[in-house]
Formats: C-alpha cells, structure tokens, sequence
C-alpha cells in the first residue's frame, strides 16, 4: 500500500494544528487555533479545506469549544457550548462532512453527564480523524480494482491527504492503482480560480513521488477527446439521496466532456459525505466566494479595475454522469436513490 505522511490536521499541545494550505506549495507553515472561533475563521477563509479535512478539524474545533464553554459555566456548559458549535457548522455551507461531525460531536455532549467535557469530546474527535483515515485506504483499494492496467487518469481539485484526515479519497484510489502498477498517468486539473489542482495536487503526489501532469481546466475536454485518460476520478462535497454530486466547480465540464468522450467518471467519497435529507442536487447551498479570487491573484489584479466576477466554487454533476461511486463499504456501479440508500443502510 502506498503510504503519504501529508497532515493536514492535527490535535497538538492541547490545540488545533493546521497546515495553511493558503501558503502552499511556497511555504509549509501552520496555524494554530486555540480557540473554537479560531478553528471556523481557518476553515472560512480555506487554511484546512476539502470535505472530510473540514469536518474533521470542526470535530477538534468543538473540543476547543467545549473547553471554553465548561471554563466559562461548568454548571451549564451544555448551553454555553450550542452558539460555538453553531459557528463552526456555518463556517462554509456545501460540505455535509461539517455538518455531520458537528451533529456527531452534538450527540457526544449530550452523553456526558458530569465532569470536564473536553477529554470525551477529544476522544471523539479523534475517533472521527481515525475512521476518516481507514475509510479511505479501503476506498483506494475498491476504487483501484476498477482501473485496468496501463489506464490514465484526470483529477480535479484536490481530493487528497491534504483535503482528509490522510490518504485521499480520490488521490487515495490514485495511490492504491499507482501502487497496484495499473497507472501510466495522473493528469491534474489546474482547478481556477483556488487552484487546488497546480498548488495542493501536484505539490502531494509529487511529494509521494507520483508523477503529474498538470492541464489548465480548459483542456480536460480535449485530453478526453484525444483518448488520453480512461477515468476521470474526483471527490465530494455533498452525494444527495439520488446520488447527485456537489463537488469543486469545474466537476460537471469534466463528467459531460467524460460521457462524450466515452470516459468513466468515478466520485471517491466516505459515507459521511451521503446526505440522505437532501433529495437532490437542485436542493444543495453553493458556496459563492469573493470575485476577488476570479479577478486578482495573490493580491495582483488580473483583470480590469471595476471588472464583476460570478465566483460559485462548487457545482452538482447529475448522478446519471457517474459510472462508479466509491466508498469504504464498496462500488457502486450507476448510482440511484435505490442503490444509495440500500449501500446507506
Ligand atoms: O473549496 P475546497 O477546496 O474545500 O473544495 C474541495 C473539493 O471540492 C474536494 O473535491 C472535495 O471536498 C472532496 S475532498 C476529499
């Protein structure tokens, strides 16, 4: 099995560590947050980003919070904890992995009958940051055996240890098949305007020593085209009851050029990622950022002063578009309502 050592959340000296993925692949610093207000301004403003990497460092957060809260009112700290958790869970509304480690870390408050909260709730914390990991090394390996010797693949964004609790989800099927001998070649989707795909993705595989080969977004439809890549493999933000995907904006230009083209489409996600309270896509929020991410880059203008930009940064690629959705349980081939909640049960 292919390891990688990339983490990008950790519980250190009694607080949350993060490697600002804001600084990379120039600078490897961290932040540290000793507070719950701290942990969901980093997850705001993208130090720790990706679906699972966000709920796992909310379940730290909410250590911090039941700290603060049990410092402030032991007597009622239950009470005083609910806006802090409340906080974290609105600091970035399309990822359900938020949301789900937050109500899971809700439930383990609720359990605590007396004493220091905070000791439960790390061992909480780390139970969600321990699962995440395994999860994704079985994902990698169901995922690789559907990659025939010799293939290539596109990713986009980064679905990798830098967005998880470590490994990937889609970067982990990568490192399964790269370590199982079946990949010629990783192609990465530069990913405008964040540009997960230049910054985190080539800066991880390459650091594993997987070779990458780098496309601006807009030639993935033609590298499909050209018979190039057999899979395109991504992660995601939110799978709703009906197997649509929220993922990286950009994700639906490659699964329609994919069906085109006649390439599979496979989504590598943890069953914390299936939202079975959202019907489908057309009810998810997603996210709108600043135009400045569009229009200036590093603090440099790039386009006319006075310019607008629409900056959406996830989109729903229809379930009909996925060949292959992948979990630490096992494959699902076409995915509907009907495979989704037999594979949820
Ligand atoms: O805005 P980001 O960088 O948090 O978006 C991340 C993605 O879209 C990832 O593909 C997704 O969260 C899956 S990460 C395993």
């Amino acid at each position: 099995m292919f390891e990688s050592e990339i983490n990008a959340v950790a519980w250190e000296n009694d607080r949350l560590v993060l490697l600002d993925q804001r600084r990379l692949p120039g600078e490897e610093t961290h932040v540290h947050c000793e507070t719950s207000e701290a942990a969901a301004e980093a997850i705001r403003l993208m130090v720790v980003r990706g679906a699972p990497a966000i709920g796992i460092a909310a379940a730290y957060g909410a250590v911090l919070a039941a700290r603060e809260a049990w410092r402030e009112d032991p007597d009622h700290w239950q009470l005083a904890i609910q806006s802090r958790l409340a906080n974290l869970a609105a600091a970035r509304p399309t990822a359900v992995n938020l949301a789900w480690a937050i109500r899971r870390m809700e439930a383990c408050c609720a359990g605590i009958t007396s004493g220091d909260p905070a000791p439960v709730m790390l061992r909480e914390a780390r139970a969600i940051h321990e699962e995440d990991r395994l999860a994704n090394r079985k994902m990698g390996e169901f995922g690789a055996e559907l990659i025939s010797p010799g293939s290539a693949v596109l990713t986009h964004c980064n679905a990798g240890a830098l967005a998880t609790g470590g490994y990937g989800t889609a970067l982990g099927v990568i490192r399964a098949a790269w370590g199982q001998n079946r990949l010629i070649r990783v192609y990465a989707a530069e990913t405008r305007p964040w540009l997960q795909g230049t910054r985190l993705t080539a800066w991880e595989l390459l650091r594993d020593r997987i070779p990458v080969t780098l496309i601006t977004d807009g030639s993935a439809a033609y590298l499909m085209q050209q018979g190039r890549v057999q899979w395109v493999i991504v992660g995601a933000d939110r799978i709703t009851a009906n197997g649509d995907v929220a993922n990286k904006i950009g994700t639906l230009s490659h699964a329609i050029a994919a069906r085109h083209c006649g390439v599979r489409f496979m989504v590598a996600a943890p069953v914390s990622t299936i939202d079975l309270a959202t019907l489908d896509g057309a009810r998810i929020e997603i996210e709108q950022r600043a135009g400045s991410e569009v229009t200036e880059f590093a603090g440099l203008p790039l386009a006319p002063k006075g310019c607008d930009a629409f900056n959406p940064v996830f989109d729903v690629t229809p379930a009909g578009l996925v060949d292959a959705l992948v979990t630490e349980r096992g494959v699902i081939l076409r995915p509907d309502a009907e495979k989704i909640a037999k594979h949820c049960q």
